[in-house]
């Protein structure tokens, strides 16, 4: 008999329900949330409210796409965390509601966790291949950047991880300081090619080891156009290509440059990528670059696979099934978690 998991997913904007029926995708149905947008940025209180409107709808149309009933879910899966506590509420108690009224199993997933374990999601018809165990992982999202170990589906070591704001962080606030609407990483990324890399010099974090720094960046992005419109108030305008270029290009290049120590240091030549961020172009074409030249077996996400979606929650609480991490009904979202929950 098939195990089904119905993921939920609803830690920040997203509200996302998807099934996987044996470790293959049948149904990952998202619903965004636009009310955010002439904001600039996630307002915590609309996002909760919103979840509350979608997630009915949301896993009733999971259910539907993925040609099931409710009666066939084996186990439901949910995010516990990390996130905005509001967001989080809403899925966990839906999925807490709908484990008791089935009388199934209940498992709790970490966000960051599964932002990695994409790489295991099989496509109805197209078996992919896996990253074999160990590989490197740079999980690069609007919250989080970290590189990890991933030993096995459930044993991830982290190896260096930002101190201060993370890669996609840093895309947005840039973002915001050139007028590009929330979530600014994609216009970055679509302005950047038709832009020049090398137009403008921006300055990199002088840290010793595997951790990352991008508060700094940004501040002096801040000040440098400050600076420039002093003198040309429509210095951004003019220049927006290029800047958005010249960004992206510093970005990548802090993330690569601990990535390649990374696996300098471990011996490790299987790379990964995963978070939002796994879905910038330039990122992408340089660990591939990179690792063409330095014998890197390179696993990138299927973009859809790379922002929030719950597919990257129910194949985690797939693996949690199988292994029979099952949670209790008193476990709780929690806001800021390191890797493991
Ligand atoms: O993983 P995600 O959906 O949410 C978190 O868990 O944080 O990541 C969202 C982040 C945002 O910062 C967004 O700007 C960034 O991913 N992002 C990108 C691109 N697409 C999404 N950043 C750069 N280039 C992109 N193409
Ligand atoms: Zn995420």
């Amino acid at each position: 008999m098939s195990v089904f998991i119905l993921g939920i997913e609803s830690s920040c904007d997203d509200t996302s329900a998807a099934v996987i029926a044996d470790g293959i995708i049948r149904s990952n149905v998202i619903a965004g949330q636009d009310v955010h947008r002439k904001y600039g940025g996630v307002v915590p209180e609309l996002a909760s409210r919103a979840h509350q409107q979608n997630i009915v709808p949301v896993v009733e149309l999971a259910l539907r796409e993925a040609g099931i009933t409710r009666d066939e879910v084996s186990a439901v899966g949910f995010t516990k965390g990390p996130g905005l506590m509001g967001s989080l509420l809403v899925g966990a108690s839906f999925a807490k509601g709908f484990a008791l009224a089935r009388n199934i199993p209940l498992i709790e997933v970490n966000h960051l966790h599964a932002h990695i374990l994409v790489h295991f999601i099989e496509e109805q018809g197209n078996k992919p291949t896996f990253p074999s165990f160990p590989f490197i992982c740079l999980l690069v999202s609007g919250g989080h950047t970290q590189l990890v170990m991933v030993r096995d589906h459930l044993d991830i070591e982290v190896l260096g991880q930002t101190i201060d704001d993370a890669a996609g962080e840093a895309f947005d606030k840039c973002a915001k300081i050139m007028g590009i609407p929330y979530p600014g990483g994609p216009g970055i990324d679509r302005n950047s090619k038709q832009g020049n890399p090398h137009a403008f010099r921006f300055p990199r974090p002088s840290l010793q080891g595997l951790d990352y720094s991008f508060s700094g960046l940004k501040t002096s992005f801040l000040y440098f156009l400050r600076d420039r419109q002093k003198n040309d108030p429509r210095f951004i305008e003019g220049n927006i290509n290029d800047l958005c270029a010249s960004l992206q290009f510093t970005i990548v290049e802090i993330l690569i440059a601990n990535l390649i120590m990374a696996s300098r240091q471990t011996g490790v030549k299987r790379i990964a990528l995963a978070g939002g961020v796994a879905a910038n172009s330039a990122l992408r074409e340089a660990v591939v670059e990179y690792g063409n030249k330095n014998g890197w077996e390179v696993f990138l996400p299927k973009p859809s696979y790379t922002t929030d979606n719950a597919a990257m929650i129910a194949i985690t609480a797939y693996f949690k099934y199988l292994n029979g991490d099952f949670s209790s009904h008193d476990s709780v979202p929690v806001a800021r978690v390191s890797f493991k929950t």
